[in-house]
């Protein structure tokens, strides 16, 4: 082959990418964007017991220490789902027929292409559609999922949950479902969960379906090491929020004088995740104006990681219109896939 032939060869590869690819920005529908003024940070840290947002965990540092979490030996959630999703995707196929995938909180898409190989494996038309709120990441991934599956339509939306499920338009192939999976519901609070299941709903169509992936309760020495491994990744992950705050809001929080601490609380039935002070002190976030005094011992709650029975989740998904129609675990029943479908 000629040199020409190749870089034109190049060319077509280069833009038929570009083609297949729509990144949209969303904005609320009244147009005011409400820029992170910190005022939760405030409002968190001035309360008794005080807390900060888990949205802090996930600076680029935070997003690179989450993903090698998911590859530690103690934390069972990622692997356990991913082989759940190897053995039943192709079902899941079957089932929801053509079908648009939109996935909340996509990330690097790892798991997605499992999905995606079983509607390819049918022959299905792949569109995808990645939900994020960092536009980065959300890119890239989906540079890389459409230069491997050459036929996949992607449309990304940067952008939080609430607003992309509000502005989803009606899709173009037979069905859809939404996927939320890797257990991040159990990172809501109950309250926040009924709310967002609602919006889930409202997202839908009769007939379409929802895809989510939950952690069931098992055993409490499962479950600390989880969130307690012993190479310190996940206290290095609960520690560089304080550092994300330091850079965000001009913070002077020592990271060396904190420490963090996880336990499971077997009556809510989540892993609570902390940060302790290991002294008295004082600590600025000079850009928020605020400064917060911490006692000795004095704790921050950073994370809830709820843990489900799957008859009450069913129930629950059940009373919103979402009735599970088929539910999937692993042997020792640690991970729950469930997929769901809109009544009328
Ligand atoms: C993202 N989420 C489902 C993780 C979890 O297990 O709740 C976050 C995490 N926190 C510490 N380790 C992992």
């Amino acid at each position: 082959m000629s040199i020409s032939k190749v870089a034109s060869t190049k060319v077509t590869l280069e833009n038929s990418v570009e083609q297949r690819l729509q990144v949209q920005h969303l904005v609320a529908a009244n147009r005011v964007v409400v820029p992170n003024t910190g005022n939760d940070v405030i409002k968190g840290l001035t309360q008794t017991p005080k807390t900060i947002p888990a949205c802090y965990f996930y600076d680029d540092q935070g997003s690179e220490l989450f993903e090698q979490i998911c590859e530690l030996p103690e934390y069972y959630l990622t692997r356990t789902e991913t082989a759940i999703l190897q053995e039943y995707a192709g079902e899941i196929a079957q089932i929801t027929g053509a079908c648009e995938l939109v996935e909340l909180g996509s990330g690097s898409s790892t798991k997605t292409r499992i999905l995606l190989d079983a509607y390819q494996e049918l022959d299905y038309p792949l569109r995808y559609l990645p939900i994020d709120v960092s536009a980065g990441i959300l890119e890239s991934s989906a540079r890389q999922l459409l230069a491997d599956y050459p036929s996949l339509q992607v449309h990304a939306l940067a952008g939080t949950y609430e607003l992309a499920l509000a502005q989803l338009v009606p899709t173009q192939l037979p069905n859809r479902m939404i996927a939320f999976i890797g257990s991040t519901l159990g990172n809501l609070q109950p309250q926040e969960c009924d709310l967002f299941l609602s919006q889930i709903t409202n997202a839908l169509q009769v007939g379409e379906y929802f895809l989510l992936g939950i952690d069931l309760q098992k055993p409490k020495n499962i479950l600390e090491p989880a969130y307690n491994d012993r190479q310190g990744v996940t206290a290095a992950f609960n520690l560089n929020m304080l550092a994300h705050l330091n850079q965000r809001f001009e913070g002077n929080f020592d990271t060396a004088q904190f420490e963090h601490w996880a336990f499971y609380n077997e009556t809510a039935n989540q892993i609570e995740m902390h940060l302790r002070s290991l002294r008295s002190q004082t600590v600025e976030l000079k850009a928020l104006n605020v400064t917060v005094n911490f006692s000795p011992g004095e704790t921050i709650l950073t994370e809830i990681s709820r843990k489900f029975d799957l008859e009450t989740i069913q129930q629950q998904l059940t009373a919103q219109g979402l009735t599970p129609l088929h539910v999937w675990t692993d042997p020792q029943q640690w991970v729950g896939l469930l997929l769901c479908q809109l009544q009328n």
